[in-house]
């Protein structure tokens, strides 16, 4: 227990680690609000299991909200209509739970990008990185199957995609099915079945990788930044250190807000999953939007194989492309230890200009990941710039294909350019625009030497080691 509330403690680690070496502010910062996310979900969702009842034996609705009053609808939506509108403080539990779900998985992937882009992952940190892969995976899944649970519109929705892609599974894909609906669409053991993995199973994977997590921090320390990173005022560099508490009554707070002001997955205005029904105003949440955007962007091909259908219009977008994707998440350290050789342990971050390729490789991505994103709301996009959802769509089919190439290039390009010129002024010092006249008739710059390729020694302050000014002549 004490381990646990340690490995959720705001700034346990990097109090410790502040004490012998710059802590890495940001990193930690979404690590922390990932951990507390964490405590308001299983807070409030223990609070939730309360009243919520994970059944789907079928009555007329009875309750207060007229307009479904008679609505033949399960247990499991008649108890969160319940909690929503005749439990009081219910319906800010629901909608606190689901927007620290958004934040938790939010924080996580901040957390990802900012150790990919700094090279955080390298030795001996490598089963850090593992851990906030599996956490997001984990994550994402906590929050898919808690959709699930209310049994509204939006919750069946997402069970039609899961039966959809695991009927597209060649061979299996049947037999899959027809084990985890029990033989019935939507029938009546999924929302049990993903009740307890939801609030028992995915919790307790997730809190175990969290302890684990802080005992790896505590092990290797927190990788110190680059020397060439540590400006701006100190108040901003040690601000998890100092404000450990503070970020956590402040994530709750942020949470509590959002979920008083900001409505979010109204399961009464949805109304009850209704197999062969659709609504148009339920959209899944936005960690979901790549998948969605993938299915909507993948042309609807099947091919018949041994006198079998094979379905790649599912199969492809909703398995091989996120299986793929997070595949070479995990992957990458290996890979690019692999590709540079490089099998040192590494305590200082590096910064993204230093690792132009790595740098290039992340900017792909996240193209990638952006325009799977922006493809989910084709139809959005199309209705409100007047455009047809055809056009939008090829468009976003050629974009999703040459854009990660073109980030690449671009930011590989972008990132060497910034080296060079460094290089350049710690060689010529920084050009400061102030050109004078020689005696005989020429024209110089003064230039400012540079420390470390980073503050003009003329900014440092008097006793620095910093090198004498000097001139370049122009032209
Ligand atoms: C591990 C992190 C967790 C995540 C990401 C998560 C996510 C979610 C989401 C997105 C919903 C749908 C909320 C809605 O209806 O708008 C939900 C519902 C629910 N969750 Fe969680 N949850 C987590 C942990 C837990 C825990 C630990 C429990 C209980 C011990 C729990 C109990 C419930 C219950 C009972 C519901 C159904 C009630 C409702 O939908 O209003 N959750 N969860």
């Amino acid at each position: 227990m004490k381990r646990l509330l340690a490995a959720l403690s705001p700034a346990g680690p990097a109090r410790r680690w502040s004490r012998r070496a710059p802590a890495d502010p940001w990193s930690a910062l979404f690590g922390q609000i990932a951990a507390h996310a964490l405590v308001v979900l299983v807070v409030t969702g223990i609070l939730l299991a309360v009243f919520y009842r994970p059944d789907m034996a079928r009555s007329a609705y009875e309750g207060p909200y007229r307009p479904l009053k008679g609505v033949v609808v399960s247990e499991a939506y008649a108890s969160t209509v319940r909690l929503s509108l005749e439990v009081r403080g219910g319906l800010l539990l629901r909608q606190v739970h689901h927007w620290a779900t958004l934040i938790f998985v939010a924080a996580i992937c901040l957390k990802l990008v900012r150790m990919f882009f700094t090279g955080a992952f390298r030795r001996p940190r490598l089963p850090l990185w593992s851990i906030w892969v599996l956490l997001l995976v984990l994550g994402m899944a906590a929050g898919l199957t808690g959709t699930i649970l209310p049994d509204d519109m939006l919750s069946g929705g997402s069970l039609a995609l899961i039966q959809g892609v695991l009927q597209s599974i060649p061979l299996v894909g049947t037999r899959l099915t027809f084990w985890l609906f029990d033989g019935d669409f939507p029938g009546e053991a999924i929302v049990p079945r993903f009740y307890w993995l939801h609030t028992v199973v995915l919790p307790v994977a997730i809190i175990g990788l969290f302890v684990l997590r802080h005992r790896l921090v505590r092990r290797h320390g927190r990788p110190r930044l680059p020397a060439a990173a540590t400006r701006g005022p100190h108040w901003l560099r040690s601000l998890p250190v100092a404000a450990g508490p503070a970020l956590f009554f402040g994530t709750c707070g942020v949470l509590v807000l959002l979920g008083a002001f900001a409505q979010i997955n109204p399961v009464w205005l949805l109304g009850p999953y209704r197999p062969g029904e659709i609504t148009a105003g339920a959209v899944p949440d936005w960690y979901m939007g790549f998948l969605d955007g993938a299915v909507r962007l993948m042309p609807g091909w099947e091919f018949e194989v041994a006198g079998r259908t094979l379905t790649v219009a599912v199969l492809v977008p909703a398995l091989i492309i996120p299986g793929a994707f997070f595949t070479f998440l995990a992957a990458y350290p290996l890979i690019e230890r692999r590709l540079t050789g490089d099998r040192e342990p590494h305590h200082e971050l590096d910064r993204p200009r230093d690792a132009a390729t790595r740098t290039g490789v992340g900017a792909g991505a996240l193209a990638f990941y952006g325009l799977l994103w922006a493809a989910a709301a084709n139809d959005q996009i199309a209705v409100r710039f007047h455009l047809s959802v055809n056009d939008v769509t090829d468009f976003l089919r050629a974009a999703v294909l040459a854009g990660p190439v073109f980030a690449f290039v671009l930011t590989r390009w972008f990132c060497l350019g910034l080296l060079e010129r460094a290089s350049h002024e710690a060689a010529h010092g920084r050009e400061t625009g102030r050109i004078v006249r020689t005696p005989e008739g020429g024209y110089i710059e003064i230039t400012e030497p540079v420390r470390d390729g980073r503050r003009p020694a003329s900014l440092e302050p008097s006793g620095s080691s910093g090198t004498r000014p000097g001139i370049t002549p122009t032209g």
